[in-house]
């Protein structure tokens, strides 16, 4: 009786476990610890060169992450290129003339594929390992990022067009964005806290610092030197998220929204007292304590990463992240 009652025990226990592990995801950080031990230096060595390089490039690639693992999981469907009879995801309306880093995401798998011939890590963990490199060196936190990711044969640009969150949201609708891809509203905050890094174009804050009050009218005011209230040559000029500080992770990003000071219409959607889904309650513990942002967006990125990876048998390892392999 007490033996019988001791396995039936295991073998619940065995089945938690088994369920529970397979819904965060088959990855593991150990995946190539002996198929390619180098992996994270050679990937930590070239993600920090190409933010010396460049500090806005940290951002680029932190973002690259997210617009990979937001449309159909984190399969490097991003990276595909344009190709006759195949279209690809960059010229999605959150992609076109927007995102960037591709040449360094090249530039990291050809270290890579020297270091680990023949097709041995994926894309997709490239991109999830670089964007967790370009985080750190940035002064944000570190995270264990779980591998095994392999790459998907296709694309898809309305996935994209409809899964990539546009800067005119608000509220629900970030909520809802975040919610179909498994995440809290409260997680949502903490990961657009990304944007305490990096740049936008002036055709995705003209609106904003035009037509709304929710908005520092000194903030609004210095803006408006650079981008134009007609549509037209200043289009793209660039404004940092989170000025003075944009290349640097920290928590300021939620200062600024306090100070009604967020660029783009969505991120200040986080900030408003008076809404009903507000979320002025988290962004006031974030800009409180970057302790409890850093823990907080550190694991969110690790739940990111973990949406819908192709694993096993499923998909292929590119050899060039921007080709389908033949
Ligand atoms: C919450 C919904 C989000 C919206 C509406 C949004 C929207 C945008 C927009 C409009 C830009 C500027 C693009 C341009 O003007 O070219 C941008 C840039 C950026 N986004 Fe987001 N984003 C969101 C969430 C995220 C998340 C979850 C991450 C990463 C975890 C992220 C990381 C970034 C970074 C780092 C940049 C700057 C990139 C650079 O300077 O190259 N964003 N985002
Ligand atoms: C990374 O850079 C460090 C310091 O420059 C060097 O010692 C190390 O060998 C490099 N690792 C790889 C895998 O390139
Ligand atoms: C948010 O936007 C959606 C779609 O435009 C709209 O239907 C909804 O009423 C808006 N919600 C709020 C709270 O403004
Ligand atoms: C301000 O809002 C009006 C009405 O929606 C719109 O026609 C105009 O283009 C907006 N201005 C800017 C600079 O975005």
């Amino acid at each position: 009786m007490a033996s019988s009652s001791i396995s039936w025990c295991c073998l619940f226990l065995a089945l938690f476990l088994v369920v529970f592990s397979g819904a965060s995801g088959q990855l593991s950080p150990t995946f190539y610890a002996s198929t390619c031990p180098s992996l994270e230096s050679v990937v930590r060595n070239a993600t920090n060169q190409a933010v010396l390089d460049e500090q806005r490039m940290g951002a680029s690639l932190l973002r690259l992450h997210f617009h990979d693992c937001f449309v159909q999981g984190c399969d490097g469907s991003v990276l595909l290129d344009n190709a006759p009879g195949f279209v690809g995801e960059k010229t999605a309306f959150g992609n076109v003339n927007s995102v960037r880093g591709f040449e360094v995401i090249d530039t990291i798998k050809t270290k890579v594929e020297a270091a680990c011939p023949g097709g041995v890590v994926s894309c997709a963990d490239i991109l999830a390992l670089a964007a967790r490199d370009a985080t750190v060196k940035l002064g944000g936190p570190t995270w264990t990022v779980p591998l095994g990711r392999r790459d998907s044969t296709t694309a898809s640009r309305d996935l994209a067009n409809a899964d990539l969150p546009p800067p005119f949201f608000n509220i629900s609708g970030l909520i809802a964005g975040f919610v179909k891809k498994g995440f809290t509203a409260r997680e949502m905050t903490a990961l657009s806290g990304a944007h305490t890094v990096g740049f936008a174009q002036c055709q995705h804050y003209r609106n904003r610092i035009y037509n709304e009050t929710n908005i520092d009218p000194v903030f609004a005011q210095g803006l408006k030197a650079t981008c134009a209230s007609a549509g037209g040559a200043t289009d793209a000029h660039l404004a940092p998220f989170d000025g003075p500080t944009e290349l640097v992770f920290d928590n300021s990003f939620y200062e600024n929204l306090a100070n009604r000071r967020g660029l783009i219409h969505s991120d200040q959607e986080l900030y408003n007292p008076a809404g009903k889904q507000s979320q002025a309650s988290v962004v006031n513990q974030y800009r409180s304590s970057s302790t409890t942002f850093f823990n907080e967006f550190a694991a969110a990125m690790v739940k990111m990463g973990n949406i819908a990876p192709l694993t096993g048998t499923d998909g292929q390892i590119r050899l060039n992240c921007r080709l389908v392999n033949t």
